[in-house]
């Protein structure tokens, strides 16, 4: 039996460990928000630990916001680096493991041929991203157990994502226009924490400091919305722009998919296609009466 503690519960990944804890009841799943435990606050940290013992962290604390970040460039490091740099503090002292979340947004998105491995090199080009990676390189100077799953576009039933996003978007408007060339492969939380807690105690887990996990084929923003708009039936036209167009505070990376072989190998994962896990996602809004 492992004893997790999982940092930023109420986030969006958060929520999506706390959906599926009780399938793996033999675990100890101890999911705290941010109110609870500061990832930056070790005596928080510290109470947590005293009152229950834990061996292991998930953590899904984040800074997430990729175009403020631009502007609050102290808040994003103090979550994402110095934050993640006291939970590898902690966890060292106290000899247990640490699992931890970083992005797709550490590469520059011009590897335009394969998706990326492993092992190509990061080079953010935005703010987010060169916080997440000073998290990933905060990880790997752990002198315990420790191991970072990159994901990318997270989804879910949970907080704010893009598929909720053109949900609502797909019911107050007759059409709406969506970036085209920014391409990558989407996470779906529920299957990330599923697969997680189902190799927790699985021997080779630490054997890597990186993996990729994320959901093909290949795609775009303007194909999921599409998707989406079509599984619902709605009658919302989605016409294709391109990221000149769509301004943003923060520069986006063009190309990031994710090869996500390491990771299926390793710990014999097979990863569902995006389509189809996207169909839960819907199945699920719809069950809970979200939409
Ligand atoms: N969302 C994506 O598309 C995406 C893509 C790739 C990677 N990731 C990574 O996946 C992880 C989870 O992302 P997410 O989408 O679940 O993020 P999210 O929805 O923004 O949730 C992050 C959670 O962290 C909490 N938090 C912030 N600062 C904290 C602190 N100092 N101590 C404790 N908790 C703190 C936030 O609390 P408050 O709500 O109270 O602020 C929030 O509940 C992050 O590492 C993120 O970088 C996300």
């Amino acid at each position: 039996m492992a004893k997790i503690l999982v940092t930023g519960s109420d986030g969006q990944l958060g929520q999506c460990f706390k959906e599926v804890a009780n399938e793996f009841s033999k675990h100890k799943l101890l999911l705290v928000n941010q109110a609870e435990v500061d990832i930056n606050n070790k005596k928080k940290l510290s109470n947590k630990y005293e009152k229950i013992p834990f061996d292991l962290i998930i953590n899904c604390a984040g800074y997430t916001n990729v175009d403020k970040a631009e502007n609050e460039v102290a808040d994003a490091e103090e979550v994402n680096f110095l934050g993640v740099k006291s939970l590898v503090e902690f966890a060292e002292e106290k000899k247990i493991k640490i699992i931890h979340f970083s992005t797709d947004f550490v590469f520059d998105g011009k590897l335009y041929n394969r998706s990326y491995n492993e092992m190509d090199t990061p080079n953010p080009i935005n703010i987010y991203g060169k916080t997440k990676l000073s998290g990933e390189n905060a990880i790997k100077k752990a002198k315990c157990p420790h191991t970072t799953f990159r994901i990318a576009w997270l989804f879910s039933p949970f907080g704010n994502n893009f598929i909720k996003t053109i949900i609502k978007a797909s019911r107050s408007k007759n059409s709406v226009n969506i970036v085209s060339d920014q391409w990558g492969k989407p996470t779906y939380g529920i299957d990330l924490a599923r697969a997680l807690l189902s190799r927790i105690e699985h021997p080779d887990l630490f054997k890597y400091e990186t993996y990729h996990y994320a959901q093909g084929p290949k795609t775009n923003w303007f194909r999921i919305a599409s998707k989406v708009i079509n599984l619902l039936g709605v009658n919302c036209n989605v016409s294709p722009i391109s990221t000149s167009d769509y301004p943003s505070v923060a520069k986006r990376p063009l190309s990031t998919p994710l090869d996500t072989s390491r990771v299926e190998d390793t710990l014999a994962l097979s990863i569902r296609d995006w389509e189809i896990a996207l169909e839960d996602c819907l199945t699920n809004l719809q069950t809970n009466e979200v939409i």
